[in-house]
């Protein structure tokens, strides 16, 4: 295994270029898809053993509903496939899997790959695996504020740590490091609060080349990084 001086405690990723990656080879989209599921097997793997405690995949986006329906539906499919045959695995190296965003539109066979993944692993103490699935940074904003207000919490004992308490990732660390393969440069509503103050890792790299090789690169280039929060 690499050394490391630095490594972080939250890792995001955004896991885009699948489509591109398919097109490339004149395949259908969805086989770019499944190419991506096996390099978050080995990502996931991986970072395990270097006892990364928060990982988060976005795995599906509130604006990814707005693919052709085909897309959407094989899509949903082959990653509820991949949950049901990962969980035993996941369990046994202790991880825990977590879900951030709404349940409540997902395909019933998606929530419960979800459900019995999360239920499985729940005691587990090792890796946070987050799945980010029908997430959005201001849907989590808003179901945030609706769930203070629902709570009649009055406004003057409303500050960061109270407001962070109510979203998805209530318990978890802030993110240090969010990573995008695929080459564009943008958030696309991932994390919004989160990763307020996180460091960013863009990479040309589509995310099924991005093999082990390309983690610790980007791992490599965050233990280069110098944080400073504001101060000098
Ligand atoms: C990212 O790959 C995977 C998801 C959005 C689920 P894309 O499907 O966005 O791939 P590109 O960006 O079209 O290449
Ligand atoms: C972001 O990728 C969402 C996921 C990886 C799940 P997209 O491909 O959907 O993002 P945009 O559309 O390029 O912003
Ligand atoms: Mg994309």
């Amino acid at each position: 295994m690499k050394k490391f001086n630095r490594l972080p405690n939250h890792i995001a990723f955004i896991p885009d270029g699948n489509g591109r990656w398919a097109e490339q080879r004149n395949l259908p989209r969805i086989e770019g898809h499944r190419a991506g599921i096996e390099s978050t097997r080995s990502l996931v793997r991986y970072l395990s053993e270097y006892r990364i405690k928060y990982v988060t995949l976005y795995s599906f986006s509130t604006e990814n509903w707005n693919r052709p329906r085909a897309e959407v539906n094989s899509l949903l499919k082959i990653l509820s496939e991949s949950i049901e045959n990962e969980a035993a695995e996941l369990h046994q190296n202790g991880v825990r899997v977590r879900h951030i965003g709404r349940l409540n539109k997902l395909p019933q066979h998606l929530k419960q790959s979800i459900e019995g993944a999360v239920e499985l692993t729940r005691d587990n103490a090792g890796m946070n695996l987050n799945l980010a699935f029908d997430y959005g940074g201001r849907t989590e904003i808003v179901d945030a504020v609706r769930s203070i207000v629902s709570k009649g919490i009055p406004s003057h004992d409303i500050d960061e740590g109270l407001f962070s308490s109510h979203l998805y990732t209530a318990d978890m660390p802030y993110v240090d490091l969010l990573v995008r393969t695929g080459g564009e440069l943008r958030i696309s509503n991932f994390l919004l609060w989160q990763s307020a103050y996180s460091e960013l890792y863009f990479t040309k790299v589509l995310w099924p080349d991005f093999d082990i090789g390309e983690i610790e690169k980007a791992l490599a280039a965050y233990s280069r990084r110098q944080r400073r929060f504001g101060r000098v």
